[in-house]
């Protein structure tokens, strides 16, 4: 039996497609191996969208070139962001590979390692969506469902709409049978996937066309589906029918990733992001009023060309004022084909990192202030397993998003009921009730 060694790099989305792609592979007689140099095919799901991405990914590289060395009949196969974003010229920067294709494409790696010669192919075409693929699921209690492919939006920093392709949705009817099966084979969490989640629907036609907030109704109705969540929204489309669902929609979680980028209007501007500062915080405010208790958490890039102090500034402000419950911040960093990468007034490296610790500082003394909500709080948690750093506990989350280290006994993919006691920016610590289990 031949056996594949697969790396994932970059985001859910591509969580989600290695696990398509692991369903594909096995659907072949493929089975995993445990390491690199056990595999008959080594395979790269690789990401772009920053160059400390690239960087990684070039460094695993090397050691598939070794193995192919060592082990001639070696398959070494790249796919993902990466791959589509430099087509062919995989092939002249690394001979050894022998096959590299892109997201629209990963039905074509079986049709690639079927075929009787295994000469170097590139598949680059936008087309199929890899949630049709057998998956291989990493955890049987939850389930990624890609509801849509690509991204319309045109953000000056970003190679996304480049390695995706433009927005295909996937029909509603199609996407609730998907979580019926998920469901039936142990899911009990469903989180939705697109690059912008909130303008799913509006390419489908007739009965298929449904809107993001009927789509949460949709998945909630599916029986065994307790918990619903979705990654990422636009601020742009984040309307009040998607906001209530998070009050009135039982199973759709009390958290909401909402990417800021910048607090600085004029730099929003440069960014493309179409929304203003003002805007951005009517959302935030629309969140507050259906969904208090709601957790927010965000994207924010610093040292975008041309972010001046003052600008850094309004950010900072944004930060203070919402009160994240966390973020991923990141420095701005140029991607080749996208429009800032041509903008004058890069922002010195010194400068960026120093706006990033003044960033981080606020982020987490807010994430800190606004965790104290849930001490003496009793949370519902999906268990995970074992926590990292203290094998006696237990891992899990709770509706708001939030990892809780715990004491008690469970399984992974129980809910349980934990009471809350401590609480720092990241992480929240408690105790299992008794007779805690829910389920
Ligand atoms: N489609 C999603 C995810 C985009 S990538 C969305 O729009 O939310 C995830 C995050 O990476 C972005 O939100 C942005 O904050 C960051 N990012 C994207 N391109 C970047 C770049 N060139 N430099 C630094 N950060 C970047
Ligand atoms: Fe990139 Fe913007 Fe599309 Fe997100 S919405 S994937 S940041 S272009
Ligand atoms: Fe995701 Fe990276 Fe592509 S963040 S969409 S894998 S460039």
């Amino acid at each position: 039996m031949k056996r594949y060694h697969l790396t994932t790099f970059g985001c859910q989305m591509n969580e989600h497609d290695s696990e398509r792609m692991k369903g594909m592979l096995e659907s072949l007689g493929y089975s995993e191996a445990r390491a690199r140099d056990q595999a008959d095919l080594i395979l790269f799901n690789t990401c772009s969208i920053r160059e400390k991405a690239d960087d990684r990914f070039i460094a695993h590289l090397a050691e598939a070139k070794k193995a192919k060395s060592e082990r001639a009949d070696v398959v070494v196969g790249v796919g993902g962001c990466w791959a589509q974003s430099v087509k062919e010229e995989v092939f002249a920067r690394f001979p050894f590979v022998d096959v590299a294709f892109g997201p629209g494409q990963v039905h074509k790696l079986a049709e690639f390692l079927t075929s009787d010669s295994l000469t170097a192919q590139g598949f680059f075409e936008f087309e199929g969506f890899t949630g049709r693929l057998p998956a291989k699921r990493a955890r049987e209690y939850q389930g990624w469902v890609q509801i849509s492919v690509g991204c319309n939006c045109v953000c000056s920093y970003c190679i996304v709409p480049s390695t995706r392709g433009r927005e295909v949705s996937r029909p509603s009817s199609e996407l609730v049978a998907e979580v019926q099966r998920l469901a039936a084979d142990g899911a009990r969490e469903v989180t939705l996937l697109g690059q912008n989640v909130n303008s799913y629907g509006r390419d489908l036609s007739g009965g298929e066309r449904v809107s993001f907030a009927r789509l949460l109704e949709m998945v909630d109705a599916v029986e065994g589906i307790d918990r619903i969540r979705y990654t990422s929204p636009h601020p742009k489309d984040m309307r009040e029918d998607v906001i209530r669902a998070h009050a009135e929609v039982s199973a759709v979680c009390e958290h909401i990733h909402l990417p800021l980028q910048s607090g600085s209007s004029p730099v929003l501007k440069r960014m493309r992001r179409t929304y203003t500062r003002e805007r951005y915080l009517d959302r935030v405010a629309l969140i507050r009023e259906h969904v208090p208790d709601c957790a927010i958490t965000t994207d924010i890039i610093v040292g975008f060309p041309g972010e001046t102090e003052e600008d850094f500034r309004q950010t900072l402000e944004v930060a203070e004022e919402v009160g994240y419950d966390g973020a991923f911040t990141f420095i701005y960093s140029p991607r080749r084909g996208t429009e800032a990468a041509t903008l004058p007034d890069r922002v010195p490296h010194e400068i960026a990192t120093e706006r990033m610790a003044r960033l981080v500082e606020v982020i987490q003394r807010r994430a800190r202030e606004r965790a104290q909500r849930f001490v003496g709080r009793t949370l519902e948690v999906l268990v995970e397993g074992p926590s990292r750093t203290d094998p006696a506990r237990l891992r899990g989350r709770s509706r708001h998003n939030k990892v809780v280290n715990f004491a008690g006994l469970a399984g992974p993919g129980e809910l349980v009921e934990v009471e809350i006691t401590g609480a720092t920016s990241q992480t929240l610590s408690g105790e299992a009730s008794l007779l805690s289990r829910l389920s």
